[in-house]
């Protein structure tokens, strides 16, 4: 089944969970694989009834080409989810039902963790995906819902965002869905070639590096290793590269004892913004 508007799906919700059913949400921007598919598979697992949106938020997009760019195939995402699950409802709203006549960000105050990585290279990013995550939750009013790990520091967000606006849902954080080479799957991949997806693997080899010398070297000797790999990739450009505590996601210069650390990258591919991170300790 596939609803249109908050009023019909929010009728249903209603009518689902006086009749007993555990709601899971997974919230989407489409152009969906195998990353998005395992957040809807485990929240089948622990839910009665799932819910999978697909929209694609204006108000996230801190560049206007990215928003026009950003691949658009709901057919062929409806198929996919329902040849997982015929019973998981997709949710496919306008902006306007969704929004109002309104259709612009809110501004939250997240703390230092929204200004820094994404939240620096992509000013007003975090507002945009908070406004969203609210809206829709409160549309879906799920039980659990399922963000990946694939976006850490967009969890760590939504996790504020759910204590700001005092809503009553369980963030279940997912593990991050790779190919063969340790890619990590996003829509964005498919606007690379094979060869600069393959080109694209030295992302993940990098985290894996950093991961492996992290007990015996220090976070600058790392951090320069990094960049001197990318200078060698002409064809990528590295936005940043990151190590930072995974409660608080402020980029870290030493290490501090009993601390559980994450590396973080953003890199540019052949014009294609490629994030993508990794568990340190
Ligand atoms: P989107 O990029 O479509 O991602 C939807 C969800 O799938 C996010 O929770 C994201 O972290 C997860 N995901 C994407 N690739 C993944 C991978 N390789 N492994 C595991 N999980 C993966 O993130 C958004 O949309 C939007 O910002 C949204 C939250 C829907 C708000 O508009």
């Amino acid at each position: 089944m596939i609803l249109y508007t908050c009023a019909e799906l929010s009728d249903f919700i209603a009518h689902q969970k006086l009749q007993g059913q555990t709601i899971g949400f997974v919230p989407t921007m489409g152009a969906l694989h195998q990353g998005h598919l395992g957040l809807a598979a485990q929240a089948m697992e622990e839910c009665t009834l799932v819910v999978v949106s697909i929209f694609v938020n204006p108000t996230q997009f801190n560049k206007a080409e990215d928003l026009v760019n950003y691949p658009r195939t709901l057919e062929a995402d409806t198929e996919l989810i329902h040849q997982l699950n015929p019973d998981i409802l997709v949710f496919a709203p306008t902006a306007a039902d969704l929004y109002g006549a309104q259709i612009q960000a809110k501004s939250y105050d997240f703390g230092p963790m929204a200004t820094t990585m994404e939240g620096e290279f992509r000013p007003g990013h975090f507002d945009g995906v908070g406004t969203v995550v609210n809206l829709l939750l409160r549309a879906v009013s799920p039980d659990k819902a399922y963000f990946g790990e694939k976006d850490y520091q967009q969890l760590k967000i939504v996790e504020q965002l759910v204590a700001i606006e005092k809503l009553p849902v369980a963030i279940v954080p997912c593990p991050i869905a790779r190919n063969a080479q340790g890619l990590a799957l996003s829509s964005r991949n498919a606007r690379l070639t094979a060869a600069q997806r393959s080109q694209a693997t030295v992302v993940y080899k990098m985290l894996k590096k950093a991961q492996d010398c992290f007990e015996v070297q220090d976070i600058p000797a790392i951090q320069e290793m990094v960049k001197k790999a990318f200078d060698h990739e002409p064809q990528m450009t590295l936005e940043y590269f990151a190590i930072a505590p995974v409660d608080t996601l402020m980029p870290a210069r030493s290490k501090i004892e009993k601390t559980s650390y994450r590396a973080f990258i953003a890199v540019i591919v052949s014009g294609v913004r490629l994030i993508d991170n990794m568990q340190l300790n």
